[in-house]
């Protein structure tokens, strides 16, 4: 039987669409250039605007600013016959920045410090999306606090091979060149309500960023409980600014850090296994904890299903997967 179409408008131009298929796939297959990079609803790239209704998971994560403009998730929304549809506003979303400074650590990894033009109002651990000049745009989570950086915002990029952003990040982007950032978005930052609540952070790779954005704020706003961050890696060297976690440990009596390669380190202070694991072993049980996962998304997902059956309440579970975009081809 041949499929009903359904025709929406995109900025006045007709397109039939498919209605079992999201909007931005229906874009896509209709040859128009689109913002985004996970379709998941976690990245917030793909916004669009229309006046007619849209399901609440469409504009659930969006700033209230944004939906009164009628933005939402094109990756999250189904076509309706009749829909109008119009791009998103570049003012209405970025904003500039000066890049500061741009410090290389281990690992393929790029500490980035971008100065705002106007204010920017975050709470660390939160993220932003970066456009490139091709306009692909991505998210880069935000490891700095006001008090700690004043208003510079601290990024912790990670260069993938063929990645279009991480790679200009990573080697093109200099010192007093501008860079685009639209947010913060994102509810995975410290929360000030039970100063003694004890802690529990894992993160993989640059899930780093926003779990260090996550402790500097607890600390700087004198959190008492206990703070155990776990940060995992392959190998030794995706590990990065360990000298920094060192001090904050000395520094102050309720942080504990550690150290997870999957492969075998000859560091004796990095544990072999994957850091997930080796958390929920040695925290077998997590009632009453707050617990921010951030990285690997398939390590947020199992960590967050454990940590509920560890006795985590979901409302204390926070997460940041790190979706990437999938490419559409191969070459
Ligand atoms: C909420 C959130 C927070 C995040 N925070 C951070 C963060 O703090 N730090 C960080 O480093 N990242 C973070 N990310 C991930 C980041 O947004 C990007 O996805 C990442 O930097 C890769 O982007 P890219 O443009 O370089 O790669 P893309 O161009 O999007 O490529 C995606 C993947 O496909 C592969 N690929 C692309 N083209 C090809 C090809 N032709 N052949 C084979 N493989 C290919 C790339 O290697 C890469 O692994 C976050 C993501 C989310 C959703
Ligand atoms: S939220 Fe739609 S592409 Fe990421």
């Amino acid at each position: 039987m041949e499929k009903q179409l359904v025709t929406i408008y995109f900025d006045g131009s007709p397109l039939s669409c498919d209605p079992s298929k999201s909007i931005l796939d229906n874009l896509l297959d209709n040859n128009v250039k689109a913002t985004f990079s996970c379709k998941k609803g976690t990245c917030l790239t793909c916004v669009l605007r229309t006046s007619h209704d849209v399901p609440k998971k469409s504009q659930d994560a969006l700033k209230p600013a944004l939906i009164e403009q009628g933005y939402f998730l094109s990756c999250q929304t189904m076509p309706i016959e009749g829909m109008e549809i119009l791009p998103s506003e570049q003012n209405d979303l970025f904003i500039k920045t000066t890049v500061k400074e741009i410090k290389q650590l281990s690992g393929h990894v790029a500490q980035i410090f971008l100065t705002p033009s106007e204010n920017f109002n975050y709470r660390p651990g939160q993220f932003l999306n970066i456009k490139n000049p091709d306009g692909e745009v991505r998210s880069y989570s935000i490891a700095s606090t006001k008090v700690q950086a004043n208003d510079t915002l601290e990024i912790h990029v990670k260069k993938h091979q063929f990645g279009k952003v991480s790679n200009w990040l990573g080697d093109e982007v200099k010192i007093n060149d501008e860079v685009e950032i639209s947010g913060p978005n994102g509810d995975c930052f410290y929360i000030n309500d039970q100063p003694e609540q004890p802690l529990l952070l894992i993160g993989t790779g640059t899930g780093l960023a926003p779990l260090l954005g996550i402790m500097r704020q607890a600390l700087s706003q004198n959190h008492t409980g206990d703070i155990k961050l776990y940060h995992g890696a392959v190998e030794d060297d995706g590990l990065y600014l360990t000298d920094e976690l060192k001090k904050l440990s000395d520094k102050y009596s309720n942080v504990e850090i550690h150290l997870g390669t999957l492969k075998q380190s000859d560091n004796k202070d990095i544990v072999c296994g994957s850091i997930n694991d080796i958390a929920l072993a040695n925290h077998a049980e997590l009632k009453g904890w707050k617990i921010y996962l951030c990285g690997d998304p398939q390590m947020v997902q199992t960590t967050k299903q454990k940590a509920f059956l560890s006795g985590a309440n979901l409302a204390d579970i926070f997460s940041d997967p790190f979706e990437m975009k999938t490419p559409v081809t191969l070459d």
